[in-house]
This record gives C-alpha cells, structure tokens and sequence, in this order.
C-alpha cells in the first residue's frame, strides 16, 4: 500500500471520505492504530498528561517529543506522522526551524503541529518555506491553558468565531497544509472545514469536519480522571483494544462520531 501523504488526505477530503486521526506515543499502539486503518498518526503533546502524569502539556521537552516520535516511526508503515512542537519550543520562527528540523530528522516525523492563529503565521511562512509541512492548531490551545483560564469551549461568541475564521484563512494562506479544531461549536467548525481547501481535522468540533482525531488512552478509557465531553469510550463496548480502534475508524468514516452528545 502506498504512503499516505498530504496528498492523500486533501484528495480524501475532495471526495468527501472522512479522514481518522488518533494520538500515538509508541511502536506497538501504532502497529494496531495502523492495523485499524488511522491515516494520520499523531505525536501529541498530550503524552505529557497521559503517559508523563502532568497535569499539563507545558512540561513536554523537544527531546521527549523525539523520543516518542521515533518509537512511532519505527513501527509505521504507511500511514502519515505528524509530531506536536512543545510549548515554547517555537516561539520564534528561527527556534521553530531548528525544533521542526529536530522532530523531523532525529524523530522521523512527516509534519509539524503548533498552536495559535494570528501570531504564528511568520513562523509558519519560514516553516513552509523551509519544506516544512505544518498542521495549524486552533480553537482551544492546550499550551496557552493558563492563559485561557481553563480548558474551554472556544469562538462561542460572534467576535471570537470571526477572529477563528480569519486566523484559519490566514493560516492556510501562509501555507499551512493541515488544520487541527479543539473544542469548538460544530456549527463554526463546519464552517471553517467548508471554507478551507485542506484538510480540518476536529476534536470536539463536532461531525462536519473533514477528519477527527482523539487522544488514544481518552478513547480506550485508560487516561485517569474525568473525560471531556467530546471523547466516547470506544473500548467500553467492543472489548478488546483492536475492536475498540477499528470501532473508531468506523464511527468517524460513517460520520457516526462525533454523535450530538459528543459536540458542542
Ligand atoms: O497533543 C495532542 O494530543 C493534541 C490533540 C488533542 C489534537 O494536540
């Protein structure tokens, strides 16, 4: 089977045909998220929470990303990897060169992940102009978790969904090639999906995205505490973990997830 690139995933999205996107931090959990049939395999900061026990992503170092990144790498087969730039590994487009270079040399990753709208799209040019591929992130920010007061619903008011839906435009014109949702209302995610030409993948942003991800221990049930609103156990009801993954796959292919109760 050929490579799934970014390619790929715009003609998927051309077509209509839903794109499934799950977390991965390791070589085994990837061999069975690939198995399943996930396209794109993310290499999230939320490694931070679910397999370091922080109580944020801000701690995640580049190294560790790099870490987990290769251990992802040695066991893909085909489908695409995408590795998260942590908090404050980019807070200049010169600092985001050498981080985005690090991920993708040392760790093996095929794309590049960072957080906000207006003030990363210089970073963003240089990324791109470098042969960088870059996934925006938009909606709520994980890294800017202090600055937002909480983990909240985002763009619920009419000045804030515009000012998304600039920075998404934005975001694609300065070359973004991907574009993560979190945590916003379905109707202004579907909006942005529609307005867009890449891809939008979303996370609690509700079912007319182009593609959903989740984190992989939320979806399994395994991550401690309360989970948000927006993740469905998938483990709960299919029993084993390869029944649960191909349960995802084909709840967001059908376009069954995210059901009503799942979004916002
Ligand atoms: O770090 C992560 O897992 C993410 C997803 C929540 C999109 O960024």
């Amino acid at each position: 089977m050929p490579d799934i690139t970014i390619t790929t995933l715009q003609q998927m999205k051309q077509q209509g045909e839903k794109i499934a996107v799950l977390t991965s931090y390791d070589a085994s959990f990837t061999r069975l998220i690939e198995k399943a049939g996930v396209e794109v395999l993310l290499v999230g900061d939320s490694l931070g929470m679910v397999i370091q026990g922080q109580e944020s992503t801000l701690p995640v170092t580049v190294d560790e990303v790099v870490y987990h990144t290769q251990n992802v790498a040695r066991a893909r087969r085909k489908a695409l990897i995408v590795a998260d730039m942590p908090f404050m590994s980019y807070s200049s487009a010169a600092q985001a060169l050498d981080t985005a270079a690090r991920l993708m040399k040392e760790g093996g990753a095929q794309m590049v992940k960072l957080e906000g709208g207006a003030t990363q799209l210089e970073t963003v040019r240089q990324l791109v102009a470098h042969a960088v591929p870059v996934c925006a992130h938009l909606g709520l920010l994980p890294q800017s978790v202090h600055r937002l007061g909480g983990y909240r619903v985002q763009g619920r008011d009419e000045a804030s969904a515009a000012v998304m839906k600039e920075d998404a435009l934005a975001l694609q014109q300065a070359g973004a090639q991907m574009l993560v949702l979190e945590c916003v209302p379905a109707a202004l995610a579907g909006e942005i999906s529609q307005m867009l030409e890449i891809p939008v993948i979303g996370i609690g942003a509700g079912a007319a995205c182009d593609g959903q991800v989740l984190v992989l221990y939320d979806m399994l049930g395994v991550a401690s505490g309360d989970l948000p609103r927006f993740v469905k156990n998938f483990l709960l009801e299919t029993g084993t973990i390869p029944a649960a993954l191909a349960a995802y796959v084909q709840a967001v292919k059908d376009g069954s997830f995210p059901a009503a109760e799942q979004s916002f």
